[in-house]
């Protein structure tokens, strides 16, 4: 496995792959990685026979106040389990190689429009035009045939498929599904700033989703899905709910009761300070007569 801290570096370790015929799989990460990412990782080598997974804390991403400067930086470690994973190479680029000249991104060059500002966008103004910036800026430098995301952030893989869609259509996109620990918590890369007793209130969020999936199974409509999550919540104060709604996967927005088919419930809570996301599809159906 190669590490390659520029952009011409990187370049030349592609350009060598694509030379012997390879096809080139690209994993972007933040690091602190964690068994959910190395799963991307393994989804990436059945795509392709070159595997590259860039490391990079984008600061554009970042609002205000949010972990940008405690957020995990563990290069080696990361290193070591993709080394034992069979990752081809890294690409752990300076922000000046990302953002050049002088690494400080100033604007993002992406917006993420109506759907970038309700959520994940609500909560945190300006990440999906920074995360839409970043990957754009990757998918540039790296030039993969496949790019890898994690279902666990949806409202990430909406945007992203539209951009894709948009700028970068040569580069296909595979969604890979959510990785959670035995007590049903998503992995994160913020699970780690968890207490023990934080991780077990934590598996409330969860519990929420599969009680609204359990609804949905019994025929009842979204609103009524969307309480029996809620009562979960009301059980474990310890969890401050966000947001939990039953979204159309197709627009990003809440359903009505009159939606049937397919849907995807979207949570965010947080527990000990530490913010928490996790999604599930769940069918919904005609009423039981
Ligand atoms: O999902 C993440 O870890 C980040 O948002 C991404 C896609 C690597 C962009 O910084």
């Amino acid at each position: 496995m190669k590490l390659a801290h520029s952009a011409a570096e990187l370049g030349q370790l592609v350009r060598t792959a694509i030379a012997e015929g390879k096809r080139v799989a690209f994993v972007p990460t933040m690091g602190a990685l964690h068994e959910g990412h190395l799963r991307l990782v393994d989804i990436a080598r059945e795509h392709a026979e070159f595997v590259v997974v860039s490391i990079f804390v984008n600061p554009l991403q970042f609002g205000a106040g949010e972990d940008f400067d405690r957020y995990p930086r563990t290069l080696e470690a990361d290193c070591d389990l993709l080394r034992a994973r069979d990752c081809d190479a890294v690409f752990a680029p300076s922000a000046s190689e990302v953002y050049p000249p002088d690494g400080r991104p100033g604007k993002p060059t992406e917006r993420a429009g109506i759907i970038g500002s309700t959520f994940e966008g609500a909560a945190r103004p300006g990440h999906f035009d920074g995360v839409l910036t970043v990957v754009g800026r990757l998918l540039q430098l790296v030039e993969p045939d496949v790019v890898i995301f994690g279902q666990k952030d949806a409202q990430q893989v909406f945007m992203v498929r539209k951009l894709i869609g948009a700028k970068y259509r040569d580069v296909e996109l595979v969604v890979a599904p959510i990785v959670r620990e035995p007590s049903g918590l998503a992995m994160s890369s913020r699970n780690r700033y968890l207490t023990p007793s934080q991780r077990e209130t934590a598996v409330v969020v969860s519990k929420a989703l599969r009680a609204v999936d359990f609804a949905a199974k019994h025929g009842l409509p979204a609103s009524f899905c969307i309480e029996a999550g809620l009562t979960l919540f009301a059980g474990e104060p310890k969890a401050k709910l966000e947001y939990l709604a039953v979204v159309d996967p197709q627009l990003f927005k809440p359903v009505t009761d009159k939606f049937k088919g397919e849907a995807l419930v979207i949570v965010a809570a947080e527990v000990g300070g530490v913010r928490l996301i996790d999604n599930q599809f769940i069918e919904i159906r005609e009423q039981d007569a």
